[in-house]
């Protein structure tokens, strides 16, 4: 950490601008996206890599965790990374494992699936954006819920901070990048691309002007003919509260389903 500091102190002396990409490593298309939109806003891009254990409601989970250190380096120095920050546990824990609770879209989507999840994810970013005192910070749609608490959280704690929301970066199939995706065999990938393929058509043979709770009717409908090992949620929610208020036309399609002992999670766009 006193490493780091000495070059943001140096870079704050310069009247740089710092971007900051926080992950848990295992680092894909996804990540390269906000990176590069942090150097394209900034003149220097920091990235952290922790995985940390207080957002994983299993310890298997946390285990199994993908983790490439050694690739996620040249990862960092192919995408032009000014500086990797990759602190210990007892770097970021030590003083004080208080834990923040997140108070915001609570009980809903993956908060109602992984308990105190959201709460482990404010707790480490309350520690990291301390440490790194950048201008901005980006995260992916991906993680929808995720980016609308730590939206919250920065207007309430962080004011100085910029959030920038990246869209999802998909492959070719149209499946969004994911460290998870690393988990998965030749097959289950492929069903998961039949999977998301179909939901694709389903969300295209609805109107948009359909309100959310009917629209949630016929998802129920589609999501039982489909062959998923185990569902947590697949449901519309309005974009802006995660309510059921309103119409399709501003809302996403939320869904967390397992292929084996792997969860996938995205959000798709009416
Ligand atoms: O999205 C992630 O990778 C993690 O939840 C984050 C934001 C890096 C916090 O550990």
């Amino acid at each position: 950490i006193s490493n780091l500091q000495s070059y943001l102190t140096a870079y704050q002396n310069r009247k740089y601008s710092i971007g900051f990409v926080p992950t848990m490593g295992a680092l894909h298309k996804g990540h390269a996206e906000l990176i590069k939109k942090s150097n394209n806003d900034n003149h220097k891009t920091i990235v952290s890599i922790f995985v940390n254990e207080k957002q994983f409601n299993s310890k298997d989970d946390f285990n199994s965790y993908p983790r490439n250190k050694g690739q996620d380096y040249d990862f960092c120095s192919e995408n032009e990374v000014d500086i990797l920050f990759e602190p210990s546990v007892e770097e970021i824990y030590e003083n004080d494992e208080t834990i923040i609770k997140n108070i915001n879209f609570k009980n809903i989507l993956c908060d109602k699936y992984r308990k105190g999840h959201f709460d482990g994810v404010i707790t480490v970013l309350n520690k990291l954006f301390t440490i790194i005192k950048s201008n901005k910070v980006y995260f992916g749609e991906k993680d929808f819920q995720q980016l609308k608490i730590i939206e919250k959280f920065i207007e309430e704690k962080y004011k100085f901070l910029n959030l920038v929301s990246v869209p999802t970066k998909r492959n070719e199939e149209g499946i969004a990048y994911s460290s998870r995706n690393e988990k998965l065999s030749k097959k289950q990938i492929q069903d998961f691309i039949s999977f998301h393929q179909q939901t694709e058509n389903f969300l295209n043979s609805l109107e948009k002007s359909l309100d959310i709770e009917t629209a949630n009717q016929k998802a129920k409908d589609f999501i039982v003919k489909q062959d998923i090992e185990k569902l947590d949620y697949f449901e519309f929610r309005n974009n802006y509260d995660l309510s059921f208020n309103g119409t399709l036309s501003d809302s996403r399609l939320f869904y967390a389903i397992y292929k084996g002992k792997v969860r996938l999670i995205d959000n798709l766009k009416v």
